[in-house]
C-alpha cells in the first residue's frame, strides 16, 4: 500500500520522504489555511519534494470553474492531481479533466457507490473519508472494503484512497482491506514508527552498550598493579 502525507505543511513533508516512505500528498483547503501564503507556491514546494502525486484541490462550485482552476494547477507540475468533490458538477468536470489527459481524486467519498460513480467518470483516485464516517457512528473502512472489491471485481481503472485516516489502526485496517493507498496526517504516521517496547529497547541497548565500554575501557587500562606485570603463562 503507498503512503501519502495529508498536510501542507512542508516540514512535514520533507521529513517523511527523508525516512524513504513518502509516496505522495494530499492537501485540501482546511489543510493549505493552516499555513496561508501562495496556494499555488506552496503547490509547487511539495511537488518539488514529493516523490509522487500531489493533490490540488478545486474550490468552484461550477465545471467551468472547476476546468479552469484545475488546469492552472496541472500547469504547476507533473505530478499534480486535481481534487475534485463528489457531485453533479464534480462528476463532469471529471470526466472532461479524463479527456484532457489531467488525472483526478474524487474527494469526499462516502459510499461505495460514489466511488462506482467517480471511478466510471474516469477519476485515477477514489478517496472515501475514513474517520468522518466513523464520527457519526457508521463503519468507514466498510467503504474501503466495498470499493477496493468493486475496483479489482470490474477491473476499473482507479486506485482506492483512504482518506481522513485518524489513527494507526486505521492503517493496518485499510492496508488488510486492500486499498492502494493511505493518506494520513503526519501525526499518524510518527505513531506508527513508535512502539513503547521498541523505545525501551533502544534505550535498554544503549546503556548495556555504554556500561560494556567503560568495563572494557577500565580493565584495558595500564594499572601498575602486580597482576598487570605478572608474566604471560606458559
Ligand atoms: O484530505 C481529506 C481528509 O483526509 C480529511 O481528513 O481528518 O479532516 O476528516 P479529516
Amino acid at each position: 500500500m503507498k503512503l501519502f502525507l495529508d498536510t501542507a505543511e512542508i516540514e512535514e513533508i520533507r521529513t517523511a520522504a527523508r525516512w524513504g516512505v513518502l509516496d505522495g500528498v494530499t492537501t485540501n483547503p482546511s489543510l493549505y489555511a493552516k499555513v496561508g501564503g501562495s496556494y499555488d507556491e506552496l503547490l509547487v514546494e511539495i511537488c518539488r519534494i514529493t516523490p509522487g502525486p500531489v493533490s490540488a484541490e478545486v474550490v468552484a462550485d461550477d465545471v467551468e470553474g472547476m476546468l479552469k482552476e484545475g488546469r492552472a494547477f496541472a500547469r504547476l507540475a507533473p505530478n499534480i492531481v486535481v481534487k475534485v468533490p463528489m457531485c453533479e458538477e464534480g462528476l463532469e468536470a471529471i470526466y472532461r479533466f479524463a479527456e484532457e489527459g489531467i488525472k483526478t481524486n474524487c474527494t469526499l467519498i462516502f459510499s461505495a457507490n460514489q466511488g462506482l460513480l467517480a471511478a466510471k467518470a474516469g477519476a485515477s483516485l477514489l478517496s472515501p473519508f475514513v474517520g468522518r464516517l466513523d464520527d457519526i457512528n457508521q463503519d468507514g473502512m466498510e467503504v474501503i472494503r466495498d470499493l477496493v472489491s468493486i475496483v479489482e471485481m470490474h477491473d476499473l481503472d482507479s486506485e482506492v484512497l483512504a482518506a481522513s485516516i485518524r489513527h494507526p489502526r486505521h492503517v493496518t485496517e485499510a492496508a488488510l482491506a486492500g486499498s492502494h493507498i493511505a493518506t494520513l496526517p503526519f501525526k499518524v504516521l510518527q505513531q506508527m514508527v513508535h512502539h513503547p517496547l521498541t523505545d525501551k529497547g533502544i534505550q535498554t541497548f544503549r546503556d548495556d552498550w555504554q556500561k560494556a565500554r567503560a568495563a572494557a575501557a577500565a580493565s584495558a587500562k595500564p594499572t601498575g598493579t602486580a597482576s598487570a606485570r605478572k608474566p604471560a603463562a606458559r
